[in-house]
């Protein structure tokens, strides 16, 4: 089931915090908010222009040090302490050591599409993070190491965790501990140029059992059936292998997504069009038509080439 991408609708401790905090800003700002509507509305009542009597000059004040204190005093004492609480949450969660019961990730940001990476468990794909669920009892949390390999990207799954800039030539750390299986959602939340928008960001938690039956699959190589031999030696003849890597071929490119288990993913492009045949057949004759200023350009095929080569990447499960 795919969740509202809600940050009051926490299901990890950053998001939860970040709720938290929310709250007490919201608290603050609403009381603030009521009593200047309330002092304006006051004064628009009850010094409003009269219909009736003698027009005359109301009384001129010149300065109250005691009022202009308050309202120099009180707001900066408010700054402070929305200072204070923002900066202990922060540090609550940052401060977070890392336990060896961790996933460790590395989720490299690409115009326009997410790489994933699993060092511990050999596995690579794409714009899809899979983690297992964290029980409070026996947190597996995730710790989720962030690179950019061209400009600045911001990685944000409102549900689990708060932004974190995505930055060339620096590693930023993130962590979730997911409470509850199920599909979170997010996006680039930094404009890193025409396709900013198409940078979707899925989270699917699994209960244990199922991660692992997910990370067993990731790690063995895509079935290899006899009938796509063509498909298979077309892709590995075409300029696709030196983008593109599948395991276990001469296909090691890797500038675009890791294709292993191309089909086990839910969308193209990152979020351009669902993941199906037919949708995989007009990216790969044109992926500028669903996803203007991609960067992998139209290899233009001719109809059997783009039949052979579809047939053979529907095997990549
Ligand atoms: Cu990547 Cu916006």
């Amino acid at each position: 089931m795919t969740q509202t991408p809600s940050i009051f609708a926490p299901a990890s401790t950053p998001a939860f915090a970040i709720r938290e905090v929310s709250f007490v800003v919201l608290g603050i700002t609403a009381a603030i908010f009521l009593i200047v509507a309330g002092v304006a509305v006051y004064t628009l009542v009850r010094f409003g222009r009269r219909p009736v009597g003698p027009r005359q000059e109301p009384p001129q004040v010149y300065g109250s040090r005691q009022i202009e204190l308050a309202w120099t005093v009180v707001p900066f004492l408010i700054v402070v302490v929305l200072f204070l609480v923002t900066a202990r949450y922060i540090f609550a969660i940052e401060r977070r050591p890392q336990p060896p019961s961790a996933l460790e990730i590395t989720v490299v940001g690409n115009q326009w599409w997410w790489e994933v990476r699993y060092p511990k468990l050999g596995i690579v794909t794409a714009n899809e993070v899979h983690v297992p669920v964290s029980n409070p009892a026996s947190p597996t949390p995730t710790f989720i190491t962030l690179q950019s390999a061209d400009v600045i990207h911001s990685f944000w799954i409102p549900q689990l965790a708060g932004k974190m800039d995505v930055i060339p030539n620096k590693t930023n750390r993130v962590w979730i501990d997911p409470r509850a299986p199920g599909t979170y959602v997010g996006q680039c939340a930094e404009y890193c140029g025409l396709e900013h928008a198409l940078m979707l960001l899925v989270v699917v938690v699994h209960p244990p059992d199922e991660f692992n039956r997910w990370v067993a699959r990731q790690q063995a190589l895509p079935g290899d059936g006899a009938s796509t031999t063509a498909g298979r030696e077309l892709f590995a003849s075409l300029a696709c292998i030196n983008c593109h890597s599948v395991r276990g071929t001469p296909g090691n490119g890797v500038f675009g997504p890791d294709l292993t288990h191309l089909m086990a993913r839910s969308t193209l492009g990152a979020g351009a069009a669902r993941n199906t045949p037919e949708n995989l057949r007009a990216w790969v004759k044109d992926p500028a038509a669903l996803k203007p200023g991609v960067l992998m350009p139209a290899m233009k095929l001719s109809n059997d080439q783009l039949d052979q080569l579809v047939a053979y990447l529907v095997t990549l499960r």
